[in-house]
């Protein structure tokens, strides 16, 4: 069994799923163990305790460095056995000490089809902002590894999306959110979780 932390810090969309699939069996080879926020307003820390999961806030501006920071996240991380780390929505910066010490095993859900709309400052509504500017015709989320560049790990999952005429940028969030983000998320849980649950057995 594979152990998952889930980082989150906004409304929590993407848990919830994680949260479902997870009660609906869709997850056998990974357990939710931990919904670590980035701030303690963040609504999915409200989903979590709904479900029994525990949950920890570690703010970056607690901390005087990245390096504290990111000492801080894996030491919470590591007590709680983590062994899989899911990004759902998470704001913060990761340093490079976290990503290593989670190399190939931590993924990340972003709601464009990358290369396209992604990397440095594009995240939440800005994205589906971007898509919209451009006038592409299709979009879609990825779910891909994490790595030193932003958006730019191996990707893993990907759903396209149809943009409709008249589509604003929150109208079409919620239908990315909808039709890939919530189904992509778990699956991509599931099938990491089984890889690395055999690679622990091996
Ligand atoms: C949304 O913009 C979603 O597309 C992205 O993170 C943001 C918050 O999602 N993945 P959530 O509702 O907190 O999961």
């Amino acid at each position: 069994m594979i152990n998952i932390a889930v980082l989150v810090s906004g409304g929590g969309t993407n848990l919830q799923a994680l949260i479902d699939a997870q009660e609906a069996g869709k997850i056998p080879h990974g357990k939710i163990k931990l919904v670590l926020a980035s701030n303690e307003k963040a609504y999915a820390l409200e989903r979590a305790k709904k479900h029994n999961i525990e949950t920890a806030v570690v703010k970056r501006k607690d901390y005087g460095s990245q390096d504290e920071f990111d000492q801080a996240l894996i030491s919470t991380l590591k007590s709680h056995q983590i062994d899989m780390v899911i990004l759902a929505g998470y704001l913060s910066i990761l340093g490079e000490n976290v990503i290593h010490a989670y190399q190939d095993r931590m993924i990340n859900i972003h709601p464009s089809l990358i290369p396209s709309f992604c990397g440095k400052g594009f995240y939440g509504l800005r994205v589906h902002e971007a898509a919209l500017a451009r006038g592409v015709k299709v979009t879609g989320a990825t779910v891909h590894y994490v790595n030193e560049i932003p958006d730019g790990g191996k990707i893993i999952l990907q759903k396209a999306v149809a943009i409709e005429e008249g589509d604003t940028p929150e109208v079409l969030q919620k239908r990315v959110m909808e039709q890939a983000e919530w189904i992509l998320l778990p699956k991509a849980a599931e099938m990491v979780a089984a890889k690395l649950d055999e690679e622990k057995t091996k």
